[in-house]
C-alpha cells in the first residue's frame, strides 16, 4: 500500500471508494444479520472514516491517537460459516494494512469461511488480527475453487505483524487426509495437472516476513502442516494450541525453513507428524515449554535430500515434554546431502512412553530404498543434558554417517527407563558418533560415544567440501 511508510494518496483513494462500495452492502447486512447491535464499539476503521474519505490525509489523522479498529462484519463478511467471506476479508486487509496500527477483528461467534487467500504486505506497523471466533477452511478439495494447494492461508512480505485471541483457525483437513492422488485429481478444477498426495494445503504459511508474532489461537486440523514460516525473522510464537489427530497424516505443528531468529514456547501441539520441524536455511531458534504429542516430536531434518545443501545452526530445544511420541528430540538427513547441523542444544526434556526418546538417523529415506552414499550433512556440537523419562522401543539411537561421523557429541544428565507398556525393546545403537559423555547417562549402554577425533581418517572421503554454510 506504501513505500518507505509514507501512504501513497492514489492508493488511499481507490481504497476509500473501495471501502465505501463494500461498507455500504455491509451495512445491508449488518442489519440483515444483526450483527450492528452486538457492536457497542463503534466502527472506527470501516464506515466511520466514509466522511473524511476525499482527503487522504485526514483519513489518516483522523485515527489519532486510537487504534484504529477494522471489524470484519462492517465489510460486508457473513460469518456464517457457510458464505464463503474471502472478499470481505482481502477488502477489510487491504484498508487496515494501510494504517498504522490497526486491528482487524474477527468477533467471536463469528465462523469466517474463507478459500485460498494471499494477505500481503508491506503494510503500515503495528498491524494486529485479532481472532476471536473462527476462520475456517472450505470442507475439501471438492470446494476449493482454485488449485492452490500449498497453503491456505498465506502471509506475504509483512513487518512487525501480530495475530493474536481467543479464537481458532480451523483448517477442516479431515477431507483430505485419507483421500487419494487419483480423487483429489477428479475434484480439483484444474484437472490438467498432475497432482499427488503431498500436495495438500498447509493451513497458515508466512513467506518473507520479519518481527512477526502469532500468540494464544488455537489451529485445529490443518489438510498438512499448520503452521510454517519460509524465509522470515524474528519470529515469537508463543501460548498456542495445535491440534489434529495422530493418526492424520503429514500435519506437521510448527514448519521453519530458512529463517532466523525464532522463538516458539508455551505451546501444546498434537498432531500427525512432527510438532516443530526445522528445515535448512534455520538458525538461532529457542524451541521452550512445548507440550508436544501425539506427534513424531520434535526435529531437524529431513535435511539433504537429493544431494542438497543444508545449513542448520544454533538450534535450542528445552523444558519440553513428549508424550506418546514416536520420537523425541530428531535429527534426519539424506544419504548424498552437504552442508552441516552445528550448535544444537537438547536440554530438559521430558519423555513419556516416546518410542526412541533420542534419535540421530543420517540414513533418512522415506518411501523405497536409498542407496548409500559418501556425501552427508555432517554433524557437530549437539549436547544432550537431562532428559529423562520413559521409553517404548529405544532409548537412543545415534546413526552416524560412515563418511562423515557426528562430532563433539556431549551428554549428561540422561535417565531412560522402559515405560511399564512396552513391548519389543531394541538395543541402543551408536553408530560413528564421536563427542563425551559429561555426566551420569541411564541406562550405561548410552554411554556410547567414541572419543577422538574421526575426520582426519576420513577426511580423504568427501569430495564437496566446497559447499560451506
Ligand atoms: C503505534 O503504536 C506504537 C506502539 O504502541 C506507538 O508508539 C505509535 O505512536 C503508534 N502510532 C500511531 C500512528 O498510532
Ligand atoms: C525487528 O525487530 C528488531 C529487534 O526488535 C528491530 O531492531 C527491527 O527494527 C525490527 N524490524 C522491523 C522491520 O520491524
Ligand atoms: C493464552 O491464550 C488463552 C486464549 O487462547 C488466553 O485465555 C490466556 O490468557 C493466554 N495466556 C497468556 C499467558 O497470555
Ligand atoms: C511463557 O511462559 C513463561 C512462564 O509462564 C512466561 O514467563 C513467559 O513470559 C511466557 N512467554 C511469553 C512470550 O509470553
Ligand atoms: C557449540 O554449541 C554451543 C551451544 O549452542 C555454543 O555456545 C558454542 O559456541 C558452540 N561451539 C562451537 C565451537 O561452535
Ligand atoms: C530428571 O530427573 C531428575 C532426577 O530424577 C529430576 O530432578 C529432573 O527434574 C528431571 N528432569 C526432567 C526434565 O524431567
Ligand atoms: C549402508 O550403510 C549402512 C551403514 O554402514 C549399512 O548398515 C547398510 O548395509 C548399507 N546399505 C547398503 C545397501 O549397502
Ligand atoms: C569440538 O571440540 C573440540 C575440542 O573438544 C573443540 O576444539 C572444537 O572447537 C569443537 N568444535 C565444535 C564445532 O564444537
Ligand atoms: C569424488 O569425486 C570423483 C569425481 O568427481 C569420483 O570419481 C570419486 O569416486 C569421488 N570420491 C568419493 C569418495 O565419493
Amino acid at each position: 500500500m506504501s513505500n518507505n511508510g509514507v501512504p501513497n494518496p492514489i492508493h488511499y483513494w481507490l481504497l476509500s471508494i473501495q471501502i465505501f462500495l463494500f461498507s455500504s452492502s455491509a451495512l445491508n447486512a449488518r442489519t440483515a444479520h444483526g450483527w450492528g447491535t452486538k457492536h457497542h464499539n463503534p466502527i472506527k476503521g470501516g464506515s466511520h472514516n466514509l466522511g473524511h474519505g476525499s482527503s487522504s490525509s485526514s483519513v489518516y489523522d483522523s485515527y489519532q491517537p486510537y487504534s484504529p479498529i477494522f471489524d470484519v462484519p462492517s465489510f460486508g463478511a457473513r460469518g456464517d460459516g457457510v458464505s464463503d467471506d474471502s472478499k470481505a476479508f482481502q477488502v477489510t486487509w487491504s484498508a487496515a494494512c494501510a494504517v498504522k496500527n490497526a486491528t482487524i477483528k474477527i468477533p467471536s461467534k463469528f465462523r469466517l469461511l474463507i478459500s485460498p487467500i494471499t494477505l500481503q504486505g508491506p503494510c503500515e506497523p503495528g498491524l494486529v488480527l485479532q481472532i476471536d471466533g473462527m476462520i475456517v477452511a472450505p470442507g475439501g478439495p471438492r470446494m476449493w475453487l482454485k488449485p492452490e494447494l500449498l497453503q491456505w492461508i498465506n502471509f506475504k512480505n509483512l513487518h512487525d505483524f501480530v495475530i493474536q485471541g481467543r479464537g481458532t483457525i480451523n483448517g477442516q483437513g479431515s477431507t483430505w487426509w485419507w483421500i487419494t492422488p487419483r480423487i483429489l485429481q477428479n475434484q480439483l478444477t484444474n484437472r490438467n495437472s498432475r497432482y499427488d498426495d503431498t500436495m495438500k494445503p498447509t493451513a497458515v504459511r508466512f513467506y518473507s516476513s520479519l518481527n512477526l508474532t502469532i500468540r494464544d489461537i488455537k489451529i485445529q486440523n490443518s489438510p498438512r502442516c499448520h503452521l510454517k514460516f519460509d524465509n522470515c525473522a524474528g519470529v515469537k510464537v508463543t501460548n498456542l494450541s495445535i491440534s489434529s489427530p495422530g493418526d492424520s497424516p503429514n500435519t506437521d505443528g510448527i514448519h521453519l525453513q530458512n529463517s532466523q531468529r525464532v522463538e516458539v514456547e508455551n505451546s501444546t501441539i498434537s498432531c500427525g507428524d512432527d510438532c516443530i520441524s526445522i528445515q535448512t536455511g534455520c538458525s538461532d531458534v529457542n524451541i521452550q515449554n512445548i507440550k508436544c504429542g501425539p506427534g513424531h516430536g520434535i526435529s531437524i531434518g529431513g535435511l539433504g535430500k537429493d544431494g542438497t545443501l543444508a545449513c542448520v545452526s544454533n538450534i535450542v530445544v528445552q523444558n519440553s515434554i513428549m508424550v506418546d511420541t514416536l520420537y523425541g528430540i530428531r535429527i534426519k538427513t539424506w544419504q548424498g546431502g552437504v552442508g552441516s547441523v552445528k550448535s544444537v542444544i537438547f536440554s530438559d526434556i521430558e519423555v513419556s512412553n516416546v518410542k526412541v526418546p533420542i534419535m540421530i538417523d543420517q540414513f533418512y529415506c522415506e518411501g523405497g530404498t536409498c542407496r548409500n552414499k559418501t556425501d552427508a550433512v555432517s554433524l557437530t556440537n549437539i549436547t544432550y543434558n537431562q532428559i529423562n523419562g520413559t521409553y517404548a522401543t529405544q532409548a537412543i539411537h545415534l546413526a552416524c554417517s560412515d563418511s562423515i561421523p557426528c562430532t563433539n557429541i556431549s551428554m549428561g544428565n540422561v535417565l531412560l527407563t522402559p515405560s511399564t507398556t512396552t513391548k519389543g525393546l531394541m538395543q541402543d545403537l551408536c553408530w560413528n558418533s564421536y563427542g563425551k559423555s559429561l555426566a551420569t547417562v541411564f541406562p550405561p549402554s548410552l554411554n556410547c560415544l567414541e572419543t577422538g577425533n574421526p575426520l582426519s581418517k576420513k577426511a580423504s572421503n568427501f569430495n564437496r567440501t566446497h559447499f560451506t554454510c
